[in-house]
């Protein structure tokens, strides 16, 4: 949906008093800020929601989509600082990635699951993982999957946003947000961690930087053993070697290959609602969308299920559908040459 949707779908919802549809607009066009990198409009509508679901309802979880929920962040100060504070349904079936990633991520969540047995043996727990790789292959993912096999809250911090914006009391805020966690033994995700080392290119004082970096490093090297901090970014190379040191795990996410692709599409047609019109079209167009994210796969193979289901739906009375794959071909070049630009 563009911008000027939303906002008609936001009038219609809000003139038409439906709290559950604006809000759930509201979330949508949350995520599509955030997507489309307009992180601090983002922040900003997230706060105005966050602050209307506080008033509405006591116990501060508001169901979002089917799989996320959010809850209420009641720091002031820090609500510039946190994107979102979430639980997740995810959990390791929900990740299409090579084996190596997928045992990574295993081992992770198995030693916080067994923390006691590692704990009994004196054996040191690993709490400090990198996510690195493209855009749209599944870092954000990855952490709310850890958080959902886990059953732990995660707070998601934006330094993208802090870096932008006030880097006085960043350090501060950090500590606090830090020490609540541990406190709540909620999962922190550093998101877009590499803005860290990018401050120049903001024309911040540089000073003040460094001692954001300073508090990530101390904090990271006092981090208790039962908290968990994730950190990902799309530029590893912009980290130096003092901050990659800190971490306990690394973990690098790639491009899907045509069998990642073949798996992705399995996932998403798990319903059982939808299947392709012609099988040796789909596999040609598998072939063609080497090269794209994750993301880009799905985000055309949904938008070709619901264009198919326009089209189908009048004439049928069908539960199952076929998926047009002309219509998924065109959207796939289409998103090829979006990128390509
Ligand atoms: N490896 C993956 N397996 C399954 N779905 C994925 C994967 N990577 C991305 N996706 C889909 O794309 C969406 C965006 O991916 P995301 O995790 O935000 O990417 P990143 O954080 O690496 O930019 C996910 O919510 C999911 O629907
Ligand atoms: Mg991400």
């Amino acid at each position: 949906m563009s911008q000027f949707d939303y906002i008609k779908e936001i009038a219609k919802h809000g003139l038409d008093n439906d709290q559950d549809k604006l809000q759930s607009v509201l979330n949508e066009l949350v995520e599509h800020s955030k997507k489309t990198k307009k992180v601090n409009f983002a922040i900003q509508l997230q706060s105005i929601l966050k602050d209307s679901i506080r008033q509405q309802s006591s116990s501060g979880l508001a169901k979002v989509g089917s799989e996320k929920y959010y809850q209420k962040i009641d720091d002031k100060e820090l609500q510039d600082l946190i994107l979102e504070k979430i639980t997740s349904d995810y959990s390791l079936e929900n990740i299409i990635a090579d084996t190596k990633v997928n045992d990574e991520l295993k081992y992770f969540i198995e030693e916080h699951q067994k923390i006691e047995l590692l704990q009994k043996y004196n054996l040191p727990v690993s709490n400090k993982l990198l996510l690195y790789g493209p855009s749209g292959c599944g870092k954000t993912l990855a952490s709310y999957v850890i958080a959902g096999e886990l059953k732990k809250m995660m707070v998601v911090i934006n330094l993208g946003a802090i870096v932008s914006s006030k880097l006085g009391e960043t350090s501060k805020n950090l500590s606090k947000i830090f020490k609540q966690a541990a406190l709540d033994d909620s999962i922190i995700f550093l998101d877009e961690f590499d803005s860290i080392g990018k401050v120049r290119d903001y024309g911040q004082d540089h000073g003040e930087m460094k001692r954001v970096v300073n508090t990530i490093l101390q904090l990271f090297d006092y981090l208790p053993q039962s908290s968990i901090v994730i950190a990902a970014t799309n530029q590893r190379e912009m980290l130096d070697s003092a901050l990659l040191r800190r971490f306990d795990n690394i973990i690098g996410f790639s491009l899907p290959n045509e069998e990642e692709i073949k798996s992705l599409i399995k996932l998403t047609l798990k319903g059982g609602n939808f299947s392709f019109d012609k099988k040796t079209n789909a596999n040609k167009i598998i072939k063609e969308s080497i090269g794209l994210s994750y993301y880009s796969v799905q985000k055309t193979l949904i938008t070709a299920i619901k264009r198919s289901l326009f089209n189908e739906e009048r004439s049928s009375k069908n539960v199952h559908y076929k998926i047009d794959t002309s219509i998924w071909k065109n959207l796939i070049k289409a998103e090829k040459m979006s990128l390509a630009k």
